[in-house]
This record gives C-alpha cells, structure tokens and sequence, in this order.
C-alpha cells in the first residue's frame, strides 16, 4: 500500500488563556487534545462533533495556517512541521482548502476568471492565453458557463461563489483538499449539488478530502471515513456504514439518534442520552471528556482518559465500557 496521502499523529494544539493586566498566560483552551488519523489518495475523511471540538483547528494546523503545540502532520509521507519557510509556497500548492464563505477570501476587483487563473500564473503552472483556457476548462468542469469568468464575486449565488472557490482550488491540481464547512451556509438542494460535484471531482482526479462538517447528513453523504470528535479528541473512526448501523461509542449513539429519531416522542426520550452542555475547552473534564454528559459513565471513566482502540477491523473506539477483543458488549439503552 502506498503511503497516505495525509498522516496525522498525536495532534496537539492549545491555546493559552491571557489575562491581568500584564497579559500574563492564565490557562489554555486544549482545542485539539492528541488527535491521530491517516486519509489515503482518493479517500474523504469526515471530521464531524458539536461546535468547538476542534474541528477547525485540525483543518487550520494541516493547511499549516496555525503551528501545532506538538505532534507531526504527514503530506505524501513528508513531515509539514519541519518545513522551512522557502519550502511553504510549494507545499501550499499541494494542500488546498475550500471555506464555508468562499466570498472572504476572494479580491472582490477581479474578475472570476482572474481570481481561478491567478494561482496557475503565480505557480507558473501555465501562462497567459494558455491560462484563459486552463480557467475555462475548470469552469465547465465545475458546472459554470463561460461567461461566468468575466463577472465578479458579489454576482454570483452561494452554490456558484462555492463552485468557483471549488475551481480556485482545483486550478493547482493539488492532492489534498481541505474543506471545513463548505455547504453549511448552502440551501439543502444547492448542497446536494455542490457535494455531488466534490464526489465527481474526485472520483476523476484521486484527490483526498479532510471534510470538517458538523451535519450527519451531509458526512453521510460525501465521507468514506467518518471520525467522531469531543471536546479535543475523536472518541471513534470508522467507516460510514459501520458507525451508522452500529456506533459504539455513546457520544457518537447521541448524536446518531438525535440527527435521526423519526417520531419527535422518540426524539424527547433520545435527547436526554446526551445531558447538559458541552464542558469548556478550558476545564475538560478529567478521565473521558464525555464522562460528565455520559448515561453509562462509571468510576473509572473519572480518572482514566480511554485510548481509541481497534476493537473491529477498522473501527476505533475511545470507551472504557467497551471491551478490547471479544466484540462490543451490548449496552442496555433506554429510549
Ligand atoms: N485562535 C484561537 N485562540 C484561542 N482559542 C481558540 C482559537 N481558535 C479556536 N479556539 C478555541 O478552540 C476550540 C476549538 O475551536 P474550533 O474552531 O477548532 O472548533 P470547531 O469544532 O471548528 O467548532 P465549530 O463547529 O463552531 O466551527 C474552541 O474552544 C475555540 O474557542
Ligand atoms: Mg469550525
């Protein structure tokens, strides 16, 4: 098997708390508390928990935006933390991202066809007339009619601004595409089309997504890998299918009958399965983060923070209550 495209080890990233007068470092918010995970060529990832688990901060430290406090972070085998300065702008090229609002990171003075073709020129992918075409191709290639190359940003729909920073992204045919959020802010229908785009994308050019979304519908859709994150930390991996029909941890179980219950009476009995709010990054929890919100936490899951083991080919769980080998033992859920 050939490297992964992204390897992520032992992820940390916290960031300090000041306060006083003197601006001293009072504490720190662990958003990202020891996260590993690997996404092969042609393969999504799916990052999904409630806001503020870190999602973000994972997406931020791999596009290398934010340094990690510790741990390495693997593009094609290369370890991305140790990289000089000179080397960034390279490595850039391989690694692209697609934003919830692509508007923001758009010069709202040029012109679309400009705003796709600017990165070909600056990695000296192609030049002039050689460019106008590249950005022509791309913008039949994600769904825009040619004309669309001479309008600017603020005239576009949000499916089609989403599609141009889809184009953007494409343009440097990178290996890894990041994209956090990037059909939150999409009417449901206009979603769908934008997801079935990214899917077709990378069907045709292997790429690899590290998809951050906090909506089970849309990971159902797009991801191959889901990884289920709390307070820091992913509490379970696994493939779509198997945390859909047998999620083992029971975070992942609340936030799966939530997303899911059909019958709202059900629904009110399920959503007592995760009580109260979640904890501050700030103050986690000792022992399992989740402890504190959690209908089956014991003594031990006070003091012991569980590791995220591999209780079944491929799925990976972060639970005391679940047994290493011999199979997941059934939990007595009410509701
Ligand atoms: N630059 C920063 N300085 C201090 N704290 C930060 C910074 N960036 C993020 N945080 C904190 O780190 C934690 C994780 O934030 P992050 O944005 O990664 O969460 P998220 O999972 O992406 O949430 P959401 O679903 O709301 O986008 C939060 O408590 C957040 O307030
Ligand atoms: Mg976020």
């Amino acid at each position: 098997m050939s490297a992964p495209v992204l390897q992520v080890d032992g992820l940390v990233k916290h960031f300090p708390i000041l306060g006083g007068l003197l601006q001293r470092r009072v504490g720190e918010v662990r958003a990202v508390d020891g996260v590993s995970f690997a996404i092969a060529k042609g393969e999504t990832l799916g990052l999904v928990g409630e806001s503020g688990c870190g999602k973000s901060t994972i997406g931020k430290t791999v596009l290398k935006l934010i340094e990690p406090t510790a741990g390495r972070i693997l593009l094609g085998g290369e370890d991305v933390t140790k990289l000089k300065p000179g080397a960034m702008w390279q490595h850039r090229r391989h690694i692209q991202t697609i934003f919830q609002d692509p508007y923001s990171s758009m010069n709202p003075r040029l012109a679309a066809g400009t705003i796709v073709g600017e990165p070909l020129e600056n990695y000296g992918i192609t030049r002039g007339g050689e460019t106008s075409e590249r950005v022509a191709q791309l913008f039949q290639r994600v769904g825009l009619r040619p004309d669309a190359m001479r309008k600017y940003a603020h005239e576009f729909s949000g499916g089609q601004r989403q599609r141009l920073g889809i184009a953007k992204a494409l343009s440097v045919n990178p290996e890894l595409i990041v994209a956090d959020e990037p059909v939150s802010a999409l009417d449901v229908s206009v979603q769908a089309q934008v997801l079935n785009l990214l899917i077709d994308l990378q069907e045709e050019y292997g790429l690899a997504y590290l998809f951050i979304s906090h909506d089970l519908a849309v990971m159902r859709h797009i991801s191959h890998r889901i990884a289920v994150m709390y307070l820091g930390r992913i509490v379970e991996l696994a493939t779509k299918r198997t945390l859909f029909t047998q999620p083992l941890h029971p975070y992942t179980e609340a936030l799966l009958s939530a997303a899911t219950a059909p019958d709202p009476r059900r629904r009110r009995t399920r959503k007592r399965i995760v009580q109260g709010d979640v904890p501050s990054p700030a103050r986690p929890p000792p022992g399992c983060h989740f402890h504190t919100r959690c209908p089956y936490a014991i003594a031990e899951c006070k003091v012991t923070a569980p590791p995220l083991i591999e209780v079944a080919p491929g799925h990976h769980v972060a639970c005391l209550r679940r047994p290493v080998g011999g199979g997941p033992q059934p939990l007595s859920v009410s509701g």
